[in-house]
């Protein structure tokens, strides 16, 4: 608030005749423009259309009809001989539609010198017609930071606590810490009304709070159609075998999550790598999931697609909106398929890479990235280099064991009974088999021990697999390149 004051006074004071202000927070723009009137001192007007003219800086005031219009409100304000700020709200329509009014408020700007007047143009949007756009200058309402954040939830829990006499709002110390980073980069109202929303169901501030602030704050800065908020995220016990990238997880928690001074070193990001169906998507989630942190969704291929000639400014605004909304996993799903076109799209593609790259050498937010690919030849090297990300893991056939950990999960999802699975000859009869594959054992045969309407057993389980030939057989030659590649370039996820 304070840098707020100061700026404003300074462009007050400098005599700048107009002050464009874009805000949908009206409240609290006329309350430092209040601050800033008594300091100055001014006089100050608020204009609505449906009110007209009202003094803002006497009590009580009641409102001057008299100048309602927006043209009369321009007269009356090259009339008034005492220095004032003129607050008008939602002006915008009439900023455009009268080569007179132009005129008028050139006259305005032009006297401003002696007169003293500043007009604040105060809108959720605004353009200046070129005439006028040398007199202006513009204003941002600062957010809150950290401190003022800390206040709002203290006010929050003062005013629930008046309304539940002889209660107190219970804060879970690292949930509150959590919650006010979640607040940072929404608006004092945004970040009051969340505050409000975490508080008001128990009068406790918990982490089983912290998911539905996050969606809040997902739909609250707009963000969907680029990004996806997705709601399915797993935990580790969902997946079986990686067992490398589990620890590599496990231990990056803490740093990930923790507090400012680790900033520097903080986990940015890897790059999974294998093929089809081994469950890289399925470990996205995982990774959101185990950290506790919302995860959201970048659709590469749909980039080009939906926002045809826009894509650069979608891809920046879609960092600029997970920046926003850290911590949290940046998913990008197939990202070779935002990368390699064919070359005949004029550029964007690299003009992409080169938004995402600077964004990943740069970005201060604790954003972790994580891309998946099972195409290797389309990846741009610059991509692959040192440092980008932490690591780049090959996700590789499950061995043994891990087959059986999948067979084990995927039988418990279903609630299918395992005592009598013999998991050491399914797991010798899947060898090349994928987990999305061995999945699909297990739902065919299921179907198999039901059709003759019996508990699944090994023997379904094996009649399967027989029948199955995996990618990694059919397409042996590709998987073969693809281990060859990653073996050179990679670190092995299990
Ligand atoms: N290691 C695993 N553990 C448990 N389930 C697995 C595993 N790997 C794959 N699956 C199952 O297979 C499904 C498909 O896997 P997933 O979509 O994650 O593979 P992918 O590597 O992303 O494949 P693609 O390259 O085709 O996108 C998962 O949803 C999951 O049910
Ligand atoms: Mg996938």
């Amino acid at each position: 608030m304070m840098a707020n004051f100061q700026d404003l006074r300074t462009l007050v004071k400098s005599r700048t005749p107009f002050i464009m202000v874009e805000s949908r927070e009206e409240a609290r723009a006329l309350l430092l423009m209040q601050k800033v009137a008594r300091a100055m001192p001014r006089l100050l007007f608020q204009w609505t259309a449906t009110q007209g003219l009202l003094r803002l800086d006497i009590a009580d005031a009641k409102p001057q009809s008299f100048a309602a219009g927006a043209d009369d409100v321009l007269a009356q304000i090259r009339a008034n001989k005492s220095a004032s700020i003129y607050v008008l709200c939602d002006f915008h329509p009439w900023l455009h539609d009268s080569p007179v009014r132009v005129r008028q408020l050139r006259d305005i700007a032009l006297a401003a010198d002696t007169t003293g007047h500043t007009i604040v143009f105060l809108s959720h949007a605004l353009t200046l017609p070129p005439e006028l756009q040398g007199h202006a200058a513009s204003f941002s309402l600062a957010l809150p930071n950290e401190n003022t954040l800390r206040e709002i939830i203290a006010e929050e829990a003062r005013l629930w606590s008046q309304a539940h006499p002889g209660q107190k709002v219970l804060a879970d110390p690292l949930a509150h810490d959590m919650l006010v980073r979640l607040l940072a980069g929404l608006t004092h109202a945004d970040a009051q009304r969340l505050a409000r929303q975490a508080i008001v169901d128990d009068g406790a501030i918990r982490d089983a709070d912290l998911p539905e602030i996050n969606r809040s704050k997902f739909r609250m800065m707009n963000m969907e159609g680029v990004l996806q908020f997705e709601y399915d995220t797993r935990g580790l016990a969902d997946i079986g075998g990686l067992r490398h990238l589990k620890q590599w997880l496990a231990i990056r928690r803490q740093p990930f999550l923790g507090g400012a001074e680790a900033l520097l070193d903080t986990p940015r990001g890897v790059l999974l790598l294998g093929v089809q169906g081994g469950g890289k998507s399925l470990a996205a989630r995982v990774i959101a999931g185990s950290w506790q942190v919302p995860l959201l969704r970048m659709d590469a291929g749909a980039l080009y697609n939906k926002f045809h000639g826009e894509t650069e400014r979608n891809v920046r605004e879609t960092l600029r909106l997970a920046d926003a909304m850290s911590p949290c996993v940046l998913w990008i799903d197939e990202i070779e398929k935002a990368m390699a076109q064919d070359g005949n799209d004029n550029g964007t593609s690299s003009r992409v890479l080169g938004t995402l790259l600077t964004w990943m050498a740069e970005r201060k937010s604790r954003v972790f990235l994580v891309a998946t690919a099972n195409d290797i030849s389309r990846l741009p090297p610059e991509l692959m280099r040192k440092g980008r990300f932490d690591e780049i893991f090959f996700v590789d056939l499950p061995d043994a064991a891990s087959r059986a950990d999948i067979f084990r999960i995927h039988l418990g999802k279903r609630k299918i009974p395992v005592e009598n699975i013999d998991f050491t000859a399914v797991a010798a009869a899947s060898e090349r088999f994928t987990g999305a594959e061995i999945e699909q054992a297990v739902v065919s045969a299921r179907y198999r021990a039901h059709a003759g309407s019996a508990a699944m057993t090994t023997a379904d389980l094996l009649a399967e697999l027989r029948e199955t030939k995996p990618l990694a057989v059919t397409m042996a030659e590709k998987v073969e390149g693809l281990r060859r590649w990653a073996a050179e370039r990679a670190v092995m996820a299990d």
